[in-house]
Order: structure tokens, then sequence, then C-alpha cells
């Protein structure tokens, strides 16, 4: 049984208790499973409160739609009052729709900055108080290398894990001031629900299993991006460097494409 650990033990990790949202599926789900296994309390969060039961003796689920600002209050004094102290937070709730310049409708860009950047927010401004409190925590949140540079197709969700980002480049500093350690997480193409529907090449695919392990891998070395896979990070950041002209001449061949 991967779960039967203590809770009041985990064996390696420097959290007793986690909590994490999307973990109804894909990467949030595996890494709450990884966490379990490896003797943390995870507290799990998603809309489909029927996936986040029978995860594991020490997995409770806390369902929430995160862009509803009150509810994930009242979710984070829930966990807090039934398990605990938060030691740290994944915010990895996401949606993705490529945008069709055939439809270019505005719905699509709210939903995902909705679910995507302002459900972060929401979390973030949930646990400010509690982690400020106590001095301690790391808050965690999974943008994307999407979030790099403008993308063919991710014109509605690249600039919600731009802004992810940003807002972690822009709080760090402050928080580290009151004791709150934060974290960007930006994985490449990863085989999940998410990419199912993809018709385009995903270089670089990953198992959600690997995404979770180089996830926690990088939280538990306190590190403030954890990106991955390595290669494919690295020709996405030289990317940033080139200038425009370059960089729309590459795309438009569909260089990055041909990585696989
Ligand atoms: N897969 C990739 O290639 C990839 C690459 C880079 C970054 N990411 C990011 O990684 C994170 C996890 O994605 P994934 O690939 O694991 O996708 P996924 O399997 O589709 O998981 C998305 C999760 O978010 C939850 N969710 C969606 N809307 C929500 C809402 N309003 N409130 C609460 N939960 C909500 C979903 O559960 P419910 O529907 O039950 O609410 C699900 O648990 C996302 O932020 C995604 O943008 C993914």
């Amino acid at each position: 049984m991967e779960n039967s650990a203590s809770a009041s033990q985990p064996r390696d990790l420097p959290w007793k208790l986690v909590w994490i949202t999307g973990a109804s599926t894909g990467i949030g789900r595996e890494v709450a499973l990884q966490l379990a296994a490896r003797g943390v309390r995870v507290a799990v969060s998603a809309r489909s409160a029927e996936k986040l039961e029978g995860m594991g003796a020490l997995i409770q689920a806390y369902p929430l739609d995160v862009t509803d600002p009150k509810a994930v209050r009242d979710t984070i004094a829930k966990i807090e009052m039934e398990l605990g102290p938060i030691d740290m937070a994944l915010m990895a709730a996401g949606a993705y729709a490529p945008i069709d310049l055939n439809a270019f409708e505005p719905e699509p860009f709210s939903h995902m900055m909705q679910v995507n950047f302002l459900g972060v927010v929401n979390c973030i401004s949930g646990l400010l108080p509690v982690m400020r409190k106590r001095r301690a925590g790391r808050i965690a949140w999974v943008a994307s290398v999407a979030g790099y540079r403008g993308l063919p197709k991710a014109a509605g969700y690249g600039p919600t894990k731009a802004a992810l980002i940003n807002l972690a480049e822009s709080l760090k500093p402050e928080l580290d001031l009151v004791g709150i350690k934060i974290s960007v997480v930006n994985p490449g193409f990863v085989e999940t629900p998410m990419t199912k529907g993809n018709d385009f090449p995903m270089p670089f695919l990953m198992k959600p299993e690997d995404a979770a392990r180089r996830t926690i891998e990088g939280l538990e070395q306190g590190k403030f991006e954890v990106a991955y896979p390595t290669r494919f990070v690295a020709i996405l950041k030289i990317t940033r460097l080139l200038p425009y002209n370059l960089y729309f001449w590459l795309i438009k061949r569909g260089v990055l494409s041909d990585k696989k």
C-alpha cells in the first residue's frame, strides 16, 4: 500500500501537510499520490469531488472551484482546522483551450485568466494571512514554459502563464522578507487530459509521473523556478534572447515542432 505511512512522520520530505489544487487529474493528482507515498499528508482540491475520493489514506478531499475567492478562503480555514497548518501549497488547477482565429471570442481568454491566473491569486490571498502569522510556508504555482514567449495556438493560455511567472518574480523579494517562500513550476508538455486533444507535435512530451517527480524534487530543493524537461527548457530559454525577427522566422518554420 503506497499511502500507509503515518502523517506525523514524513519519511524524507520537509512538509507534513501539503495542499494541492487541480489534484483530480494530471500533474496535481500525481504529485499528491507521490507525496502521500512518501508519508506526507495531502489535502486535495478540484471541482470534481468524486475524482478526489479514494486517493489514499493520507489524502483528504476538499472540493473547490478556485475562481471563487470566498470558497478558497473557507477551504483553507477548513483544511487548517481539520488537518493542521499547511506547510506547502501547490496551485496546479488550470485550463487550456487553443485559440482559433476563425472563432476569436473573448470567452476562452476570460475563462483561462479566471482559472489559471486569478485562481492562483485567490489562493495566495487566502494563504498569506495564515502563513504570515507563522512566518513560514511555501506557496508554489504551476505556470508553464508557454509563458516564456508567445507561441502559436496559445494566445489565450500563454498570457496567463506569462502572468504567473511575472507574479512570482514580483512577489518573491517581499515574501522572502516575511518568511514565505514561493516557487513557480514551468513544465514542458506533459501527457495529461489537458494535452490529450492537441493536434500539433509536442516536443519532449513527458509522463505525468516524471513531471510530478521533477516537481517534488525541485520544491524539496527550495528552487524558485522548477522547470523541465531540461533540454526543452534550455531551447525555449535561448529563444527568449532572440530578436523578434529571428524568433518569428524560427516559429514560422516550425523549428521547435521538429525537436520531438
Ligand atoms: N500538461 C501539460 O503539458 C502542461 C504543461 C505546462 C503546464 N501545465 C499546467 O499544469 C497544471 C496541471 O495541468 P495538467 O496537465 O495536469 O491538466 P489536467 O489534468 O487537465 O488538470 C487540470 C486540473 O485543474 C482542475 N481545475 C480546472 N479548473 C478548475 C477550477 N476552476 N477550480 C479548481 N480546479 C480546477 C481540474 O479538475 P476539475 O476539472 O475537477 O476542476 C484538474 O484537476 C495546469 O496549471 C496546466 O496549465 C500543464
